[in-house]
């Protein structure tokens, strides 16, 4: 199923709106499918995830929402070195949308050196070349690569569940609930172009937990590349033990607090959130609650991302800035290149 053609790839706003038909728009060939199950049963130490920037915050919102069920380690690596203990017995993904993205082709050329099975997620590239004869996962070219991130989190779901060896998710039936659950925002108090009213001239802060915690990393990520501003994240509980003592400056610089909440939490830390809240209040300051009404983890997770990255478009069009460029990116790569 091709839909690009429909989507306009030079506006942000069409690539976002897609994104609960770009879940279901990939699937695993044939081979690849054969070869993650041969991976499935053979015995491994650990998945290692590799990627940077859109292209690594896929692997992070897998990791988080698959540790849970996973019997070895899950871990992502956002760097050029791979770590010592990534040996042949682990399973490396590599993950670059452009296939050029130089730490990931360093650590990804240390894997395929140590002899470790490999599966690559790209549209071409140095990470193509690297991949001759291993399993490669194409994805469709054209996208922005954060803006790739529903297909590169459709195809992790599918490869870490084919591993795994869990109940696969129907991508069809879930991406007719992710958009089902997006209809329900829409002019509602909750809509994105509300909270995105709210934040403007301010900074948001985004604060979540386990599975919500990358997601809160990725809204901070999307502020920053689509409404070219200031953003930062944080991950409850650990915020409760060093960051909660910044918070009587957070009127100062106009920090606005927002909490993921998830349907998921424990009792301690559903308690955390709010005393992390009533602490922020006695500094003055309001926070914002998000939460969002599903029926499983993964559509919470998923459905939380689809949200954020809608929040960064309404407030790229508030702030009247080009939600696609990403000019600071591409200088900084030709200050590297002299
Ligand atoms: C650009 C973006 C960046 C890239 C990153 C890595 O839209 O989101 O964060 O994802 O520079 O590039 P790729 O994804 O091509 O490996």
């Amino acid at each position: 199923m091709d839909i690009t053609g429909e989507i306009d790839l030079s506006s942000m706003r069409s690539m976002i709106n897609a994104f609960p038909d770009l879940i279901k728009m990939v699937e695993l060939n044939h081979d690849v499918m054969k070869q993650m199950k041969e991976f499935s049963r053979e015995q491994f130490r650990g998945i290692c995830i590799l990627g940077m920037g859109g292209s690594g915050i896929a692997g992070n919102l897998c990791k988080e929402m698959y540790s849970d069920e996973a019997y070895a380690p899950i871990i992502c690596v956002s760097d050029y070195i791979l770590p010592k203990y990534v040996t042949k017995q682990w399973i490396v993904i590599g993950v670059s949308y452009s296939g050029n993205t130089e730490e990931t082709i360093s650590a990804f050329e240390q894997a395929v050196n140590r002899g470790c099975p490999t599966i690559s997620i790209t549209t071409g590239g140095r990470l193509e070349v690297l991949s001759e004869g291993r399993p490669i996962c194409y994805l469709p070219i054209g996208f922005q690569p954060r803006a790739a991130l529903p297909l590169l989190i459709s195809v992790q779901i599918q490869i870490l569940e084919t591993i795994l060896g869990l109940i696969p998710t129907d991508m069809k039936v879930f991406s007719k609930k992710i958009n089902s659950i997006a209809n329900t925002w829409k002019n509602t108090s909750i809509s994105p172009k509300i909270i995105a009213n709210e934040i403007v001239g301010r900074i948001p802060l985004f604060i979540g937990w386990q599975h919500l915690s990358p997601v809160a990393y990725r809204a901070k990520c999307q502020i920053n590349e689509n409404a070219k501003t200031v953003s930062f994240f944080s991950v409850i509980p650990e915020n409760n033990h060093n960051e909660i003592e910044g918070t009587g400056m957070y009127g100062t610089f106009q920090i606005v607090p927002i909490f993921l909440r998830s349907k998921y939490e424990t009792t301690q830390i559903s308690k955390r959130f709010d005393a992390t809240e009533r602490v922020i209040l006695d500094e003055g300051v309001r926070s914002i609650n998000l939460r969002i009404e599903t029926d499983t983890k993964l559509e919470e997770l998923v459905a939380f991302t689809l949200y954020v990255d809608m929040i960064s478009i309404e407030l790229a069009d508030i702030r009247k800035v080009d939600s696609v460029s990403v000019e600071r990116i591409a200088s900084l790569k030709r200050i590297l290149s002299e």
